[in-house]
């Protein structure tokens, strides 16, 4: 299958998709990385890897003057289903969103000449609308997935090793899951969990918790490339992911 993988920062997760790829560990090809920021180094990796990289700078949409589309109607839907802008203020927040959506229709752009099945996160650090996610996600399939560094619902958001050592967690833990219209809440696809020692600090934890997060992603995108995950809908309401 064909991924597209989105980078914020040093994509040492899009690197060991891109070596697992090439050494057949992966039933799955890097086809496009797009990233939210110009000095992204997982932008370096790419073009290293002859994989073509692409910029959505997304701090040029976020101020000047606000862009034209989508139309009120469009917007007000979208605002009642997205869960990730936590302004009180309507109409800051849908000014937001605004500029949300512009961006996300660029990288839709770019993305959609590369035809990828799935859309892999992989640090990014933007919050996705329900405007990108219903682009990709079509009868019924869920097609944008995240790793977190973290086992989820704990630890939600940016800091998840930071926020995990200094509770004084003795276990931390990875989630792969498919990403909804909340900030690291969709359907869990798989989780795992490795120690965290009384004499260890931040960054052995981070080093430990990234080796899992490496494994763990190309488990689930081989899982995603086999076709054999599905969505059971559960008497709470949430969807739970089986094989
Ligand atoms: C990883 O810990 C990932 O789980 C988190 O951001 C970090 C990105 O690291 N969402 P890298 O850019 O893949 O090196």
């Amino acid at each position: 299958v064909r991924l597209a993988v989105l980078v914020s920062g040093s994509g040492t997760n899009l690197q060991s998709l891109i070596d697992r790829s090439r050494q057949g560990f992966l039933n799955a090809e890097v086809v496009v990385v797009v990233s939210d920021r110009p000095g992204a180094y997982g932008l370096t990796r790419a073009r290293d890897a002859g994989i073509h990289g692409h910029v959505v700078d997304y701090r040029s949409f976020m101020s000047g003057p606000l862009p034209a589309e989508p139309e009120e109607e469009v917007l007000d839907a979208l605002d009642r289903r997205q869960r990730i802008l936590k302004e009180t203020d309507p109409s800051r927040r849908r000014s937001k969103l605004k500029r949300l959506v512009a961006a996300e229709s660029a990288m839709i752009r770019i993305l959609s000449a590369y035809r990828p099945d799935y859309i892999c996160l992989a640090g990014f650090m933007r919050l996705l609308t329900p405007y990108f996610l219903d682009h990709w996600n079509r009868e019924g399939d869920l097609r944008v997935i995240n790793i977190h560094p973290a086992l989820l619902p704990a630890f939600p958001g940016e800091h998840a090793y930071r926020d995990t050592f200094q509770y004084g967690c003795k276990l931390g833990g990875v989630t792969v899951h498919f990403v909804d219209e909340g900030e690291d809440t969709g359907p869990v696809i798989a989780q795992g969990a490795y120690p965290i020692w009384p004499y260890d600090d931040l960054e052995r934890v981070e080093r430990r918790g990234l080796q899992l997060e490496y494994e763990m992603y190309a488990q689930c995108v081989n899982w995603l490339a086999a076709g054999v995950l599905e969505l059971e809908p559960t008497s709470s309401g949430r969807r739970r992911v089986i094989i």
